[in-house]
């Protein structure tokens, strides 16, 4: 039951005497286990209290660090090997290989070292020195690769693990961004445990998303038992899913600095079916919510727990209710995070510490053009006709859309380029459309924006219902800022 209390264990203030028969073991501390691999689960739920205090909801946090190598990891690790074994793909001696971010691989490692496998492996250049040399230190041999390339590129992180899979004998690859087991372990673990330590009274789950193996699994099983309970997804400016959950679109990925969380692909083990929202955050606003976990709340954790936080406490401030209970997954430790997040040299060098000037909502910067129909040309429509529309109204892009739904942005330049070339223009725009656009809601913080604006030529805002209501540029973003300037001025 939750916050049920065990009574403090005996003070041992009269030794026994010699030869006296040993005390009769109290099941309730009877806590051991014949490895370390059944420690695995089973962590802690702990209230917020103190990053929640502006709030009427509760929040309570699944503390991941609490497995044995570190983080949430352990348990897919665990249950991938031994599906693995079942199944006879995995067999004595192998070689077990990943493409990781690290705690897969101290989980994965962690698994091998007491079942006797080996393993291999490959981790982007952009994650911190402690996750590669905690990798060395379980036995693991690490290959790194660039980050800045795409997953398709022969260089890039998924493509050099199955390169080494093909090359070596006997490998079993983990592939956790495709491996259903991924997504079953927290349906059959993570989730019945939450289930368990609220029993039953929970409103809303949030999780970051990398493999999405964290949010599907307890997703589905949340779901089956409530369908009401909401689940909320959080993603870093610069993951696709954002956009690809609001519009279903793949925009243009970018890279961020936040490790373990947000995508440039769609993983098979992602399954959007249960998820009923996703909420976006930037670097600056996980790393501050990290430091604020470890020393406001003792939670010692890491930037991804940071960024589901953030995320967790942005959802609630719009759904904030008395007696809405909410649980929010924090993946793994501080531990990792030494020589960044909890580096103050490092935090300044990337702005991260600089006090966060509000510049108030994508809401507040529209304001004054609500209501104002938007001008969109539907995906359907021909060259010509999206010509005119530009034309009639001055503008340089226009939103195209699909009953009613976006499906891209036409630019005048594509169409421009489309001229030259001497294409046809009975073309339909929804070929020409662009990726180069994001989406925001009017909830959106303006300075979220700013950082989307360093890639993106302009922002569609969509309302509730993803429909798109306006169009954003540069110039209004300048505007915007200019004038907040002038006011404080
Ligand atoms: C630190 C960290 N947080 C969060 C996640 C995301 O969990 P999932 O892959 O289950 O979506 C990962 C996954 O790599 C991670 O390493």
């Amino acid at each position: 039951m939750p916050g049920t209390k065990l009574p403090p264990v005996p003070p041992h203030a009269t030794p026994p005497a010699p030869g006296a028969p040993a005390p009769s073991v109290d099941p309730r501390y009877h806590r051991v286990f014949s490895s370390i691999l059944d420690v695995v689960g089973d962590t802690p739920l702990v209230q917020l209290h103190r990053v929640t205090k502006d709030l009427q909801s509760t929040l309570y946090a699944k503390v991941e660090a609490y497995n044995p190598a570190g983080s949430v990891k352990d348990r897919i690790a665990l249950h991938i090997i031994e599906q693995a074994e079942k199944r006879g793909d995995l067999k004595p001696g192998a070689t077990i290989i990943e493409a990781t971010s690290g705690n897969t691989g101290a989980g994965l490692a962690m698994v091998a070292a007491l079942k006797g496998y080996k393993t291999i492996f490959v981790m982007p250049d952009k994650q911190s020195e402690e996750k590669r040399a905690a990798l060395r230190a379980w036995g693991a041999q690490v290959v790194i690769t660039p980050t800045n390339v795409e997953a398709e590129d022969p260089r890039s992180y998924y493509s050099t693990a199955k390169r080494l899979v093909a090359e070596t004998p006997n490998s079993f690859y983990a592939n956790q961004y495709h491996n259903q087991d991924n997504p079953e372990t927290h349906y059959l673990t993570t989730g019945p445990e939450l289930w368990r330590q609220l029993a039953g009274e929970i409103d809303v789950f949030i999780a970051g998303m990398g493999t999405g193996g964290t949010i599907s699994g307890i997703g589905r099983y949340l779901k089956e038992q409530n369908p009401k309970i909401q689940i909320v997804g959080v993603d870093p400016v610069g993951s696709l899913y954002y956009d690809f959950f609001h519009t279903g679109q793949l925009t243009q990925p970018h890279t961020y600095v936040l490790e373990g969380i947000g995508e440039d692909f769609l993983p098979s083990t992602m399954d959007f079916q249960y998820v009923d929202d996703v909420v976006r955050v930037n670097d600056k606003e996980c790393f501050q919510m990290t430091r604020r976990l470890v020393r406001e709340e003792g939670l010692y954790v890491g930037g991804s727990c940071g960024a589901a936080a953030a995320g967790a406490i942005k959802y609630l401030r719009r759904h904030d209710k008395a007696g809405l209970r909410a649980v929010v997954l924090l993946p793994d430790s501080a531990t990792r995070y030494m020589s960044k997040i909890f580096n103050d040299a490092w935090m300044r060098e990337n702005g991260f510490l600089e006090p966060e000037t509000s510049l108030g909502h994508v809401g507040e910067m529209i304001g004054d053009r609500k209501g104002r129909k938007l001008v969109v040309v539907r995906a359907d429509a021909k060259v010509a006709e999206a010509v005119g529309v530009l034309k009639l109204h001055g503008i340089s892009q226009v939103p195209v859309v699909s009953e009613g739904k976006l499906v891209g942005v036409l630019f005048e330049k594509r169409l421009l380029e489309r001229a030259l070339e001497g294409g046809p223009a009975d073309v339909p725009v929804g070929e020409l459309v662009d990726a180069s656009y994001c989406t925001v809601d009017e909830d959106t913080e303006v300075t979220v924006l700013t950082e989307l604006f360093r890639r993106f030529k302009v922002a569609v805002v969509l309302d509730e219902k993803n429909a798109p209501v306006d169009i954003i540029t540069r110039i209004d973003l300048i505007d915007f800022i200019s004038k907040a300037n002038a006011r404080r001025a």
